[in-house]
């Protein structure tokens, strides 16, 4: 079978065809594969068909595999495989809620926040439920320059849920919540590989910045939020049964959609690439 890639926009997403992740990759596969996520910053991979130990050794390509923060959406017999489901949160008057809404980045409150994640489609519902992108590196390009002068140095705390967060998180024990870090992140980081610059944000998690008064670095944390998620910045995954879909939590931010039939599953595997402490640009 013949790999073909295939750019999915003109900045942001490549698509793979014709390489089975089920079956061992060489060593530079893995670097083409790494190199192009650097790059493209979301990869997705048609027609794969894997189950929880051939996904783990897929995911291992990219890195050491990091544990899921909540253990609660982790498979029993694979612990570091989590999994995204129709049924992880209660219907709220009614409605569907599913974790992963509104744009954010990976677990950005813990010291090194996973270099990438990975979704593996097991059930789709036959209408909605796709993923969203946003290029946080072109984003920030895109600044005007004084906006980028002065929020370069600046710092937030990244803690589980911020005061001021537009989404609830999944309610944790006592002890759990002791458990989860809380990390000052730079406002703009540079990307470990690729040395792109982009925002790092975060609403759900962003505590204030250091040395701002909380309602005027709330104020613009929204304004850098709203500039990033512009649809020009996007794309939109539609799910196939067999995708597998890896971004780079450094390059984008990623929110799910409830806007599905709640009675048809959706279910996929997910897994968490290890990152490293994140620099400032
Ligand atoms: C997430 O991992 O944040 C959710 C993505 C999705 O289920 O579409």
């Amino acid at each position: 079978m013949t790999v073909v890639w295939r750019e999915l926009t003109p900045g942001l997403g490549a698509e793979i065809t014709g390489l089975d992740l089920s079956q061992p990759a060489s060593a530079e596969t893995a670097a083409a594969l790494n190199a192009a996520l650097a790059r493209h910053a979301v990869l997705v991979f048609r027609d794969q068909a894997m189950d929880p130990a051939q996904f783990t050794v897929a995911g291992e390509l990219f890195g050491p595999l990091m544990p899921q923060q909540l253990k609660q959406f982790v498979l029993k017999d694979h612990p570091l495989v989590g999994y995204n489901s129709t049924h992880d949160l209660p219907r709220k008057n009614g409605k569907l809620q599913v974790r992963g809404e509104n744009y954010h980045t990976d677990h950005s409150n813990e010291v090194s926040p996973p270099k990438a994640t990975m979704l593996l489609a097991i059930s789709l519902p036959s209408h909605g439920g796709d993923t969203q992108f946003v290029d946080v590196r072109q984003a920030f390009d895109d600044l005007p320059g004084d906006m980028r002068q002065r929020i370069q140095g600046l710092r937030s705390r990244h803690v589980h849920q911020s005061s001021r967060s537009p989404r609830s998180f999944a309610k944790l024990s006592e002890e759990a919540l002791q458990a989860i870090p809380q990390t000052w992140q730079p406002l703009v980081i540079r990307h470990p590989d690729s040395g792109r610059p982009a925002l790092y944000l975060n609403t759900g998690r962003m505590e204030g910045i250091d040395g701002m008064a909380d309602d005027a670095a709330h104020a613009l944390i929204e304004q850098l939020y709203q500039h990033a998620t512009q649809p020009r910045y996007e794309y939109r995954h539609v799910w196939r049964q067999g995708d597998m879909v890896i971004w780079d939590n450094r390059s984008v931010m990623h929110q799910a959609n409830a806007d599905y039939n709640p009675e048809e599953l959706r279910f996929l595997y997910r897994l968490m690439v290890q990152g490293v402490p994140l620099q400032a640009a």
